[in-house]
C-alpha cells in the first residue's frame, strides 16, 4: 500500500464549465484533462473540482453562502447541492471510463462548517482510499453549518484544507488564465505575471488583488489566494497553471517545466 505523498489538484470551475451559461459543460476540458491526469499516472492524488456555471448561479439565486433565512431557500440549497452532483458525475465518468481508480466523496456527508470554516471532518473514508490508491474526488459544495445552517463549501478551501489534513507534497491549481497577476488579465492587457512568489510577498499582494468579474459567489481570485495561505505557511508549496492549455496540468502534476505561479513559504 502506499506511502508516497499526496498532491492535491484543484481544477476551477471556470476550465470545466461554460461560465457564461448557466449549467454548461465544458465537454473537450473534462475529456483534455482526464487523459491528461491518466497520463500523468499519480499514485497518490486528490482532485477536488469547483462549481463553474453550476453551482455558482444556483447559490447566488438563493444566496446560499449567506446561510439560513427562510424556508424558500431550502429548495436552493437541495439544487445547489444537486447541480454539483450532476457536474461532478460528468467528470467521475470522464475519469473512471478512462481506467482511473477515482471514486466522488460527498463533501456535504462528510464535513461540516461554522461560519464557513470547516469544523468536522470525518476522514476516515477518504483515508482508507488513499492506503487502498484510490484517488478521491471532491468538489465545492453545499453544506450544513453549524452556525448559519447551511452555507458554501468553496474548492478552495477544500484544497487547502484536505493537503494540510494528509500533509500533501504540493498542491496545483488549474485555472483559466496562465498564473496569478498583479491586476486581472481578462480586463487589463498589462497585467504582470508572477512566476514565484513567497508567502511575505503574497501577503503584500493578497490585499491588492481585484476579484474575478463572473458569476462567483465564493470571492473571486483574491479569495482563492487568501484559501491557500494557511497550506503555503504550513510549508506546502502551491503551483497555479492554466488548465485550458493542453498539457500544462499534466506537466505540473509530473513537476516538468511549464509556465504558472509557484508560491513557496520562502
Ligand atoms: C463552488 O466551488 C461550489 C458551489 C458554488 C456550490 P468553487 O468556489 O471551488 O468553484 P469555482 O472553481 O470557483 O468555480
Amino acid at each position: 500500500m502506499s506511502q508516497a505523498k499526496t498532491t492535491v489538484l484543484k481544477i476551477g470551475g471556470s476550465v470545466i464549465t461554460d461560465k457564461n451559461k448557466e449549467l454548461g459543460v465544458n465537454m473537450e476540458a473534462i475529456s483534455r484533462l482526464a487523459d491528461e491526469i491518466l497520463e500523468a499516472n499519480q499514485r497518490n492524488l486528490i482532485i477536488v473540482h469547483g462549481g463553474g456555471s453550476f453551482g455558482h448561479p444556483v447559490a447566488q439565486e438563493y444566496a446560499i453562502k449567506d446561510g439560513f433565512k427562510d424556508k424558500s431557500q431550502l429548495l436552493g440549497f437541495a439544487e445547489t447541492h444537486h447541480v454539483m452532483t450532476v457536474l461532478n458525475g460528468i467528470f467521475m465518468d470522464a475519469l473512471i471510463w478512462r481506467g482511473i481508480p477515482a471514486v466522488s466523496i460527498m463533501p456535504s456527508s462528510c464535513m461540516t462548517t461554522r461560519n464557513g470554516r470547516i469544523n468536522y471532518f470525518g476522514d476516515t473514508p477518504i483515508k482508507q482510499l488513499l492506503k487502498m490508491e484510490f484517488i478521491p474526488v471532491l468538489y465545492g459544495d453545499a453544506v450544513f453549518d453549524t452556525e448559519l445552517g447551511f452555507t458554501i463549501l468553496s474548492g478552495d478551501q477544500l484544497v487547502a484544507f484536505l493537503a494540510t489534513q494528509f500533509s500533501a507534497k504540493n498542491i496545483v491549481i488549474g485555472v483559466d488564465v496562465d498564473g496569478l497577476y498583479d491586476t486581472d488579465p481578462k480586463t487589463d492587457a498589462k497585467a504582470k505575471m508572477f512566476d514565484r512568489l513567497t508567502l511575505n510577498e503574497l501577503n503584500k499582494i493578497c490585499g491588492q488583488l481585484g476579484g474575478s468579474n463572473a458569476c462567483d459567489v465564493t470571492g473571486g481570485m483574491r479569495n482563492k489566494i487568501a484559501e491557500i495561505i494557511p497550506a503555503v505557511e504550513k510549508g506546502i508549496p502551491v503551483f497555479i497553471v492554466n488548465a485550458t492549455k493542453p498539457k500544462y496540468v499534466y506537466k505540473a502534476l509530473k513537476g516538468e517545466n511549464v509556465k504558472g505561479t509557484l508560491i513557496e513559504k520562502e
